[in-house]
This record gives C-alpha cells, structure tokens and sequence, in this order.
C-alpha cells in the first residue's frame, strides 16, 4: 500500500486502487492467505453468534481488527490454547485440537496487518471452511438443570443442580458437553457423578443447592469440565465412566452475574455412553495442594510480586497396584494465574506432561493428547508428579482488576489457597485411564 501511494503521483489514480484490490500486492492478503488461516485457526468462536467479540468470517468484519490480531497471536493470548513445547518441556505426544500458529504464520499476520490489511483479488481466493464448533456427535440423552435459575447481585455463585439421567442398567459415559444457557453469566461448569445420590438432601425444592467449587457431597467423582469455548469431554476409544441406575449427575455452575440485572439460565449436558463394560474407566485425579495444608500459611502469594511460583507434588503410593496412561490435562488457577508446568519425577527421569504459559482463568482449556502421535504417559506406582504454578499478583497483571474485584478488596493483597474466585488454586486435573473396577463404591466405604 505504501508503495502505491508513492506510485500514485506517477500512475493514474484508477490503476492505483487497481493494484490495491487486485492480485499483485506484495505479501498476504486477505484472500489468498489470511482468510482461511483464521477460519481454520480461529473461526470455531470468532463466527457471526460465537463466544467472541467479533468474526474472521468477512473482509469487513475482520480487517479493523488486523492489528489487534497480530498482536494478540504474537503476545500468545490468543487463540487460547497455550499448551506448548518449551526449553523446560520436551513434549514427546501432540494434543487434540491443536490451533496453534507456527511463527511463519504468526509472521504472515504482522506482515498483513502492517500493509494495512490488503484485501487482494477474490479470483486468488483459497477455500475458506469456518473451523466447525466442536460438538458432542449424536447423543444418548440431553439433560437439563431441573429449573430454570436466576442469576442477579454482584458477587459469584457456584450452585449446584442434581440433574437425573434414567439410565435403568449400568452404563458408561464416553462424551460429554455442557451447553451453556446463558452465556451472559455462565463462567464455568464442573458436571460429577454422585452415585448414591447424596445430593438429594442436599437440593431444595427446585433441585439446586449452593455449593463451593465442589459438589460437597461424597462419593463424588468429576466426569467433565467446562469453559467457554471448549470442546466437549470424551473419553478415549474403548474406556468410560461407570455411571449406575440410581446415581445422578451434580452439575456445579459458576456463575458471573452481571451486576445490574437479573439472568435466567437453564443450561443443559448432552451426554453419549456405552452399555457395554469398556477395557477401561476413566478417572479425573484432581491434583491439588494436599487436604488441610491449606491453613498452614505455606501457599501465599506476596501482594506485588509478579512471577511467585507454587510447587504441589505428589509421590503415587506404591499401593496402587497399576501403570495409570494419562489422556488428558487441564490446567486450573484462577485470576493470578500465569503459568503451569506439570513434570513426572521417575526412576527413568523426569517427563514433561504440560507446560502451559499464558494461562489464563477464562479459557480453562481441557488438553487431550492425540494418540495417534505417540504413546500416551503412563504415571507408575512411586513417581512423583510436580506441579508448578506462576502467578502475578502486580499491576502488570492484565486481570488484577479481576480478581480484587472478586476477594471485595481495593489494592493487591498477599492472596492464599482457596475455592473462591478471589483466592488462588495450583490445581491440574489429570485425566487418567483405569482399570474396570467400580472405585466410587470402594471410596464410598471410607
Ligand atoms: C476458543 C475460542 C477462541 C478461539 C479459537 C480464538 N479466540 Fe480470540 N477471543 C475469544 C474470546 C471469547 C474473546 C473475548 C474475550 C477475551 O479476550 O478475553 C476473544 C478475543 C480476541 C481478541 C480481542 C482481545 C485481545 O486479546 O486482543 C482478538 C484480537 C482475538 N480474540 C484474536 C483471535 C485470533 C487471531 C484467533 C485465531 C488465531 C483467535 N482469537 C482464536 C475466543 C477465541
């Protein structure tokens, strides 16, 4: 563009914008190039109606924001799946659903956005298919929050709703996806498996009880997480979660509420099972500072400080008698979060699991390693697993703003371990394949 308004004193004005719109613009352009590298990379939430605050699906809605998306793929806030090899991780397995750019890519965009976004010629167009919203293909069932909810004040909730599924055998869940109601105030949901249905003292009339970040009942085990813009839970082929007549799902929401008005939300949670006993059940292992330890003063992050590290490890007791293949990894903190690193301490050496910067609490993305690209990793019995979480507790932290506004606090503060959305977590829910056996009912005796 720079070059044709110097050529333009020289050329006539027509051939001017000729060469703007037409096929001999120097570097990308929208149709040759970027289009369908952001309808690949981006187009699943970036859509007309998606989650995000505007769509690559034309020229004319995406270029404005050119600038703003070099820069927000180059800063890596974008798009938000920040699961990456590194100097301290050596990925030896790639994820499901990788939408990453390599640095050429990233470099086509600046290059893009720098010539002032040029449209080129239509005729150079590359197909452009909208990345597909990932759902859940065919389920068994939808099932629904018992009633529809109000949502109003200004602080957080975490309600959870005991949700029947009317399975009359036993069956095992492979898929899950929660699709969200309300979007407006709809954060997070953790959807667990209650098989003796221990929320029902819990539940009031329309169902639904107040609750932490937890189901606060027991036995309980977590079958699936949620985010806005995550794709559905599944389990890897041949495996699934036992799930009995008579046992309910406890669907715990977060809710933001939007501080000036009232929202209603009805969410709903497609399901798929099998009712044929699979190779392997599926567990979520919730790694987090050990029970108790919280009080002991130990996980505190400074007001002020902008890089604090946790470290949470866990040795497998020899106990437990199995290899236990890992399918998947989310990483969870919450505003002051920056940065996880999750390693596997054993007598073969050190493995990393994950490492995840640019973490951030809205896009709790669930990772799913891609099988067909390598072995899954396998935790043994006396391995230790690390898990290093970084947090920014300074100004320079983007969603500080956030989280005082969540502990009701005015100025940084030295924030510790907790569920509420204004304390911190260093938790990575790992995703583990077992063998069949029925251990929700082994745990209900303790
Ligand atoms: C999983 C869904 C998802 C994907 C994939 C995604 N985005 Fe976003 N994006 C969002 C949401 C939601 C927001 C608004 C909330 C926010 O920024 O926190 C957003 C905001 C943005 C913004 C404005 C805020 C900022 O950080 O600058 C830009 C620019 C952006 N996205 C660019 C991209 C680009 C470029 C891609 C693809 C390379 C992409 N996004 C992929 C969900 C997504």
């Amino acid at each position: 563009m720079r070059r044709c308004a110097l050529f333009a004193t020289l050329l006539s004005f027509a051939g001017c914008l000729q060469s703007e719109s037409g096929s001999d613009v120097d570097g990308p352009t929208w149709h040759a190039e970027v289009a369908p590298l952001l309808a690949d990379r981006c187009g699943a939430c970036h859509t007309d109606g998606g989650i995000a605050p505007f769509s690559v699906q034309t020229y004319d809605d995406a270029a404005p924001w050119a600038s703003a998306m070099a820069d927000s793929v180059q800063s890596g806030r974008m798009p938000p799946f920040f699961a990456t090899e590194s100097d301290e991780c050596d990925m030896q397995i790639d994820f499901l659903d990788d939408v990453r750019l390599s640095d050429e890519e990233k470099t086509l965009l600046s290059d893009w956005a720098d010539a002032g976004a040029p449209q080129g010629d239509p005729a150079t167009a590359a197909p452009t298919p909208m990345r597909e919203v990932n759902h859940l293909e065919n389920p068994d069932a939808v099932v629904k929050l018992p009633q529809p909810f109000e949502v109003s004040g200004d602080r957080d909730i975490y309600q959870c709703f005991r949700v029947e599924v009317g399975n009359t055998e036993d069956i095992w869940l492979t898929g899950l996806e929660v699709i969200p109601d309300n979007d407006l105030v709809v954060h997070h949901v953790l959807v667990w498996n209650d098989p003796e249905d221990n929320s029902a003292q819990r539940a009031g009339a329309d169902g639904s009880y107040r609750c932490s970040g937890q189901p606060d009942v027991w036995p309980s085990e977590l079958v699936a997480a949620w985010t806005p813009g995550g794709s559905p839970t599944r389990s890897p082929e041949g495996s699934g979660s036992l799930f009995h007549p008579g046992a309910v799902l406890v669907v715990n929401v977060h809710y933001h509420p939007t501080g000036t008005t009232t929202e209603i939300d009805q969410t709903e949670v497609a399901l798929t099972w099998t009712d044929e006993q699979p190779a392997n059940h599926t567990t979520w292992y919730l790694m987090d500072i050990p029970f108790g330890a919280e009080s002991d003063g130990q996980f505190q992050i400074p007001a002020g400080e902008a890089a604090h590290t946790e470290t949470v490890s866990l040795t497998v007791p020899n106990l437990i008698p199995w290899d236990l293949p890992v399918f998947a990894i989310t990483p969870h903190m919450h505003y002051l979060g920056t940065e996880m690193l999750v390693t596997q301490r054993s007598d073969d050496g050190d493995t990393c699991l994950i490492h995840a910067p640019n973490y951030r609490f809205d896009f709790q993305t669930q990772y799913v390693y891609d099988r067909n690209s390598g072995q899954l990793p396998v935790i043994s019995p006396g391995d230790t697993i690390d898990v290093r979480c970084t947090y920014d507790n300074s100004p320079s932290n983007p969603f500080l703003d956030l989280q005082l506004e969540a502990a009701g606090e005015s100025n940084p503060h030295d924030v510790g371990w907790g569920e509420e959305t204004g304390d911190e977590m260093c938790m990575a829910m790992v995703g583990l394949l077992i063998p069949p056996i029925d251990w929700l009912q082994i745990a209900g005796g303790f």
